[in-house]
Formats: structure tokens, sequence, C-alpha cells
């Protein structure tokens, strides 16, 4: 990886050391470091870091003497929702990492060039940075190879991702679809959909599920990498426990009505404009794990639950065929152990907190106390 480093570009792009450290901040926090040992830095101004902002010192440091990250997307069966999110996230300088700073090499979605432009630009930079880029994959694969199913330039998909995969340093399957075959694999699936990790046995694959997936999730994994050269660690279905490593229901404001059982019985029922717990409407919350209830969608604004809606366990397994959207669960509301490592979960954490104190106050709201639960 040749060139000038991260920072040197972001200043070449007009952005000013202020808004540097404070970039970094959002990529610590993104990270999950705030509970990693402090590291002596040096080489940075005193007066531009606090000295309790050690993580922020680490993540500067890494982007002051890295050079940029090599990434290729690839698009197979899917509705390019995740390329969406992270285009319309709220969070620019975040966004900006990814589109700009990281260096996406090609985009099917994104790309200026077209047809045989675009695959000479792709070809181009699979050889330029062999064994040093990241390779993300939207959509999923079908691995018939009768060619019929999701062909690019007359190539299958499972063709085309084998040979990206095969000069990645790492891959990131963005998006049920590319994680678990989305909405393609749903019964009766007729092109085999599958996720990558189905498919590709010698590369570290990160799973980052959701429909779409949430772009700060996405973000801040590639963050890790970027500073660290490491991926986050992961659970059994390949997902950074940082960010997947506690249920919705968790994190769920909602939750001090469940605890009080009090339910919202149809849509427009007394209790749902009280906002009570949707579980009888269908709410996957309980079995599902993901960062919405905390880092939420468009800049921390809101996610299904908040705005009245069940979650549909987007970021799980078969979630098409895992019965009606709209049936209540019967499975027991066991909480999970939390599984927690290293310094993962920061904004879970922050937000988390946050939360609680939500919860708090929507208890006193109702007049429940601990040792009233239902
Ligand atoms: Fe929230 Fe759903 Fe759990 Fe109710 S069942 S507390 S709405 S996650
Ligand atoms: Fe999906 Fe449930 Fe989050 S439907 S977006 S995992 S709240």
């Amino acid at each position: 990886m040749a060139g000038e480093t991260i920072y040197e570009e972001m200043k070449k792009a007009g952005v000013s050391r202020r808004s540097f450290l404070k970039f970094c901040g959002l990529m610590a926090g993104a990270m999950g470091l705030n509970a990693l040992p402090p590291v002596q830095v040096s080489g940075l101004p005193a007066n531009l870091v606090k000295p309790d902002t050690q993580m922020v010192k680490r993540v500067a440091q890494a982007l002051q003497s890295k050079p940029r990250l090599p990434v290729i997307w690839l698009e197979f069966q899917d509705c390019a929702g995740c390329t969406e999110a992270l285009t319309r996230s709220q969070s620019p300088t975040l966004v900006n990492l990814v589109l700009n700073q990281i260096t996406v090499e090609y985009h099917e979605t994104l790309s200026a060039a077209a047809g045989i432009q675009a695959e000479e630009a792709k070809q181009a930079a699979m050889k330029k940075y062999a064994g040093q880029y990241i390779l993300v994959v939207e959509g999923s694969i079908s691995p018939k190879d009768d060619g019929i199913y999701c062909t690019i330039g007359g190539r299958s998909s499972l063709d085309l991702l084998q040979e990206a995969a095969a000069g990645a340093v790492a891959i990131i399957a963005t998006g049920n679809c590319a994680t678990f075959g989305g909405l393609p694999h749903a019964n009766p699936n007729p092109t085999g959909a599958v996720g990558v990790v189905d498919l590709i046995k010698n590369k570290p694959v990160v799973n980052i599920s959701g429909c779409p997936a949430i772009p700060e999730v996405f973000t801040g994994t590639l963050a890790q990498f970027l500073v660290f050269g490491t991926l986050p660690e992961l659970d059994n279905l390949h997902r950074p426990k940082t960010f997947y490593g506690v249920t919705i229901h968790d994190r769920c404001l909602r939750r001090p009505f469940y605890e009080a059982g009090k339910f919202a019985d149809s849509f427009d029922d007394e209790g749902a404009r009280q906002g009570y717990c949707l579980y009888k409407l269908g709410c996957k919350g309980p079995t599902t794990y993901n960062s919405c209830a905390t880092l939420k969608w468009s800049g921390g604004l809101s996610f299904p639950i908040q705005s009245g809606h069940p979650c549909l366990g987007c970021s799980e397994p078969n979630f098409w065929d895992g019965g009606g959207f709209y049936q209540g669960q019967s499975a027991p509301l066991d909480r999970p152990v939390i599984a927690i490592a290293g310094g993962a979960a920061a904004a879970g954490i922050v937000l988390g907190v946050g939360m609680a104190l939500a919860n708090n106050a929507i208890k006193k709201a109702i007049g429940v106390d601990e040792g009233d639960k239902g």
C-alpha cells in the first residue's frame, strides 16, 4: 500500500487538525476502545491531546502513519440497501472514512465507470493491491454453476467472489444477504442463495448482518482493521461481539413496559399509543443481536421499535422464514450471557447507560420498581 497517509490525504482535502482529532474520537468510539489499557504515544502535540484520551491518540497516531486502506466492493443478489444506508448516513465523517479516506477502489453502484471500463478498473485494483485489500461483499451468492443466476459480464457470482476473495486480506460481508443469504435465501430459494461464509473458507470473514447493516457498525469494524490491523472478536455467526454482544431486547427503551407486563395488542390500541412493549405484535427483539437499540439509525434518531414497529429480526439467519413478522414469539425470554471482550462495546456501553437512564425515567413514569417484575 504505497502512497500518502490517511492524515495527509485528509489535510489535502482541507480537513483541519481540529476536525482530524474529532474524527479520531469518532473512530475510537466506533471501535469500542474505551476499555483498552492506556498506551504511550509520542509525536503528537501535547496541547492537542488531553491526557484522558489515550485511545483517541492511538487512533490519531495510526492515521498519521498508515497509508490508505484499499477496498473492493462487490454486489451480487441484493437491493444495494447497505450502500444506500451508508451513503445516506448522518455521520458524514465516518462516511468519508469509507468513501474517501479509506479508498474504495471499486464499487459497482458508486463507480463512475461502467461495463468493460469498470471491469478493467476492478482487475487493475485487484492486481495492484493483491494480498492487501479488504473485500466487501453485499448481496447473496448463487453457487449454482449453470450460469443463469446473477451473472455479471457473463461470469457467475460464485466465480467473481472466488476471484476477488483470492487476493483479499479479509472479507466483510455486509447485510443479511451477504451474511446469511437474506431475502434471496427465503423459501423456496430458487437460486440456492447463500452467504459468503458458506463459500469462502480460507479467508477471515466478518459478518455485519442487518437489513441493511447499520453504517456505524460497518465503519467501526473497518476502522479497527485500519488502526490495529486486526479484526474484531467474533461470535459464532462471525459477527463482531462489540456490536452484536447483546440483544435488541436487552437495550430496548420499551423494556420497562415488558417487565411491567404492559403490551400493545394492536397497532392502534391505547397500549400502542402509550408506547408499550411490542412483543405481542411479533417483536423479535428478544432473540435478535445487533446495536439498533443503542446506535440507532439516522445519526441516533430512532430505530424500528422506537418508531412503533416490532423488530423483525433482520440481523439473524432465516429471518424471512422464521414465522410471521407480526406473530408473537413463544420462546422463553431468558437473558443471554453477555460476552463483551477486550475494549468492546464502547458505543453500546455509553449509549446503554443513556438508555438505562431513559428506562429508569420510563419506570418512574409508569410506577414500576425493581421488585415489580411481571
Ligand atoms: Fe422491546 Fe421488543 Fe423486548 Fe418489547 S419485546 S422490550 S418491544 S425488544
Ligand atoms: Fe432489524 Fe430489528 Fe434492528 S428489524 S433494524 S434488527 S430493530
